[in-house]
């Protein structure tokens, strides 16, 4: 289940209430765009296999990816898998674990599994918990990290304006190792 919690990007009291905490998609949404962070459930295809290669996944979300690229934005679009058995996947999760930021936006839709994106807005860090069937925009210039746990199991479509532009400026803040990671 898709999960949002907000908390206090620096330690705050002890007394301090609670961080937001909500799987409710209804809340999800209204609080990521109430801070200019797109998000929305798309409803599955169930004609989808699970373990369904790339190919596949982009022709059974063409009409999500026709209407995406309408805007004009995102030309280039892929899907990435990552199974615990990836031999690279230590090093893959590691290369996002810190803070960073992007030129780009960070577009992604996720068609299976599960990835923790954690954005540091302000004073606030937004941990968001995607899963299957969520859809995520992150603008350029936000600060960020993700986390594909100690097991990676997730496939994404990736939305890109120029892929090669897509690198990561690490911040040099180590606020990441403050806050949980996936597992
Ligand atoms: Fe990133």
């Amino acid at each position: 289940m898709s999960l949002l919690v907000i908390h206090p990007a620096a330690p705050g009291p002890a007394d301090a209430p609670d961080p937001l905490r909500s799987a409710d998609p209804a809340v999800i949404t209204a609080e990521l765009a109430a801070r200019g962070i797109g998000f929305e459930r798309w409803p599955a295809r169930q004609a989808l296999a699970a373990g369904a290669d790339a190919a596949a996944v982009l022709a059974a979300y063409a009409p999500e990816i026709a209407q995406v690229q309408a805007t004009g934005n995102y030309p280039t679009v892929d899907a990435i898998r990552l199974t615990p058995e990836h031999p690279d996947r230590q090093a893959l999760r590691r290369k996002f674990l810190a803070e960073h930021i992007h030129s780009e936006d960070e577009v992604r839709f996720f068609v299976e599994g599960r990835g923790l994106f954690c954005l540091h807005l302000g004073d606030e860090v937004l941990q968001v918990l995607c899963e299957q069937n969520d859809f995520l925009r992150v603008p350029a210039g936000t600060r960020h990290w993700f986390d594909m746990g100690e097991a990676p199991r997730f496939t994404a479509i990736r939305f890109f304006d120029n892929p090669e532009g897509w690198v990561a400026q690490f911040s040099g803040d180590a606020i990441a190792e403050r806050f949980p990671l996936l597992d």
